[in-house]
C-alpha cells in the first residue's frame, strides 16, 4: 500500500456541520475532529497548520493568510451552496480543491414554490394573519383552484424542472422558457421568448441564477405584459426582480400576488432590520431567503459535501469541484495511481512522463485538465514506483502538490 493511511489524514470539520458528514468521514478511517463555532481568520491560520480536509459553512473565512499556513491542505468542503467565503483563485494555485453542495436544496426550494402558488390563488396568507389579528373574512371572491392554470417557469434548471414536475402533478399546465434548449418533462411546453412565457402564465416563477442577464429579468416593462391578476414568484435571486416596480404593479392590481423569498438587500444577521416596499402590501408572502432552508437539506448537504471530499482523497475525483478541472477516471485493478497538481505550463506532461517511464512503469491511463492557473493530472501506472516518483515529480519546477494511492 502506497496511499497515506487514512488515519492520518486529519479531517477539521467546523461550524457545526450535519453529524451525517462526520460519520462518512469517520467510518472511512479519517481523523476527524468537530467543531461547534467558526473560527477566526487568526485561530484558523494556527489550526490549519495539521490540517489535511477543512470543511466549513457560510461564517468560516478562508482567506490567503489562513492558506499560506495551510501547507498539509489537500482540500476545502464549503458545506453549503455559497462558495466566496473561500479565496478560490488562491486554493486554486495552492493545489488545494474546494467542493459545494449546490444543489442538496434543490427540492426543498421546489416544494415552498408549490406551497406558495396555492396560497397566492387562495389569498391565503392575508386570511391567516387576518385571523390572528381576531378578523373573520370569509369570501371567495378572487380565490382560485390552481388545476387547470397555466405556470411559467424561467429557468427550466435543477429547481425550475422540479417545479416543473410538481406542478403538473397538481393540474397545472406549465410553460417554460430557458436561454438552453432543455428537454421538456411530463407535458411542459417551452416557449420560444421570454415574452411568450410571460403572456400566456398565470404565475410566472423564477429559477435563473444572478448574472449580467438576469438583474432586472423583470420590471414594470415585462410586468405590463403579464396577464392582469396573474401572480408573481422569485425564490432565485433578489436582483432578478424590480422590487419598486413589483410594489407598483401590486399597487394597482394588475399583479394579484407575490411571493419572493429573495431581496436585493438583505439583513446580514437576524438581529438586523428587514425593510422592504413590499412590506404591508396585500396578498404578498415575504419569506427571509428560507427557500432551501430545511433539515433535509442539511442532511444532504452533509453527505454530498463529505462524499466528494472522500472520493477526492480516496480516488482523486474531482468531478463538481469549483476551481478544478473537473477529472473523473474509472479505477484499474492492479494499478497505481499518480495524482499531480501543477502549474498549467507547457511541457510538464512530456517530463511527468520522462519521470515515470524512466523508472520502469508503463501507463495505462492518463487524464488532464487545465485551468488557466493549474493542470491537473490522474494517471495509472503498471508498477509500484511509490515514493521515487513523487520525489522526482516534486523537485520540477511546476509541481504544486503530488499524491500516489493505492
Ligand atoms: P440551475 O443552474 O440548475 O438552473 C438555472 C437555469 O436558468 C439554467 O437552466 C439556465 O440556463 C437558466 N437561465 C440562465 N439565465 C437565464 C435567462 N436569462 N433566462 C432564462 N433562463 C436562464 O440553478 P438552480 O439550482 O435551479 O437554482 C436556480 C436559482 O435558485 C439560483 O439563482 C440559486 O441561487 C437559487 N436558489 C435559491 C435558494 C433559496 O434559498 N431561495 C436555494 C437554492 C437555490
Amino acid at each position: 500500500m502506497t496511499s497515506y493511511p487514512k488515519e492520518k489524514i486529519n479531517v477539521l470539520l467546523l461550524e457545526n456541520i450535519h453529524e451525517n458528514a462526520l460519520n462518512l468521514f469517520k467510518n472511512d478511517g479519517f481523523n476527524v475532529t468537530l467543531l461547534k463555532d467558526a473560527l477566526l481568520e487568526d485561530e484558523l491560520s494556527e489550526k490549519i497548520k495539521d490540517v489535511h480536509i477543512l470543511g466549513i459553512r457560510s461564517k468560516t473565512n478562508v482567506t490567503k493568510k489562513v492558506l499560506e499556513n495551510a501547507n498539509k491542505l489537500f482540500s476545502i468542503g464549503c458545506f453549503c451552496i455559497g462558495t466566496n467565503q473561500v479565496d478560490l483563485a488562491e486554493s486554486e494555485k495552492k493545489g488545494v480543491s474546494v467542493f459545494n453542495a449546490p444543489y442538496s436544496n434543490t427540492r426543498s426550494v421546489a416544494e415552498l414554490v408549490i406551497a406558495e402558488i396555492i396560497m397566492l390563488a387562495r389569498k391565503a396568507g392575508d386570511q391567516s394573519r387576518d385571523a390572528h389579528l381576531g378578523k373573520w373574512n370569509k369570501i371567495a371572491t378572487g380565490c382560485f383552484e390552481v388545476r387547470g392554470k397555466t405556470l411559467g417557469i424561467i429557468g427550466y434548471g435543477h429547481i425550475g424542472t422540479q417545479v416543473s414536475v410538481l406542478a403538473e402533478s397538481m393540474g397545472m399546465s406549465v410553460i417554460y422558457f430557458d436561454i438552453q434548449t432543455k428537454l421538456p418533462l411530463g407535458n411542459a411546453k417551452t416557449c420560444d421568448t421570454y415574452e411568450e412565457a410571460l403572456k400566456n402564465s398565470d404565475f410566472i416563477t423564477f429559477h435563473v441564477p444572478e448574472s449580467e442577464d438576469t438583474v432586472n429579468l423583470l420590471t414594470k416593462k415585462e410586468i405590463s405584459k403579464m396577464k392582469k391578476g396573474s401572480y408573481i414568484l422569485n425564490l432565485s435571486r433578489g436582483k432578478v426582480v424590480s422590487i419598486p416596480d413589483l410594489a407598483d404593479a401590486l399597487k394597482t392590481g394588475h399583479i394579484a400576488g407575490a411571493g419572493i423569498d429573495v431581496f436585493p438587500e438583505e439583513p446580514k444577521s437576524n438581529k438586523d432590520p428587514f425593510v422592504s416596499e413590499l412590506q404591508n402590501l396585500p396578498n404578498v408572502i415575504l419569506t427571509p431567503h428560507v427557500g432551501g432552508s430545511t433539515e433535509e437539506a442539511q442532511k444532504n448537504i452533509g453527505s454530498e459535501v463529505a462524499n466528494k471530499l472522500i472520493r477526492y482523497i480516496n480516488n482523486g475525483s474531482t468531478s463538481f469541484s469549483v476551481n478544478f478541472p473537473n477529472l473523473e477516471l474509472p479505477l484499474l485493478k492492479e494499478n497505481y495511481r499518480i495524482l499531480s497538481v501543477h502549474k498549467n505550463q507547457p511541457g510538464f506532461l512530456r517530463d511527468i512522463n520522462k519521470i515515470v517511464s524512466d523508472l520502469g512503469a508503463n501507463i495505462n491511463s492518463q487524464f488532464l485538465g487545465t485551468t488557466s492557473e493549474i493542470g491537473y493530472l490522474i494517471m495509472d501506472v503498471n508498477k509500484n514506483i511509490g515514493d521515487k516518483v513523487r520525489e522526482e515529480i516534486s523537485k520540477h519546477s511546476f509541481s504544486i502538490k503530488t499524491r500516489i494511492l493505492y
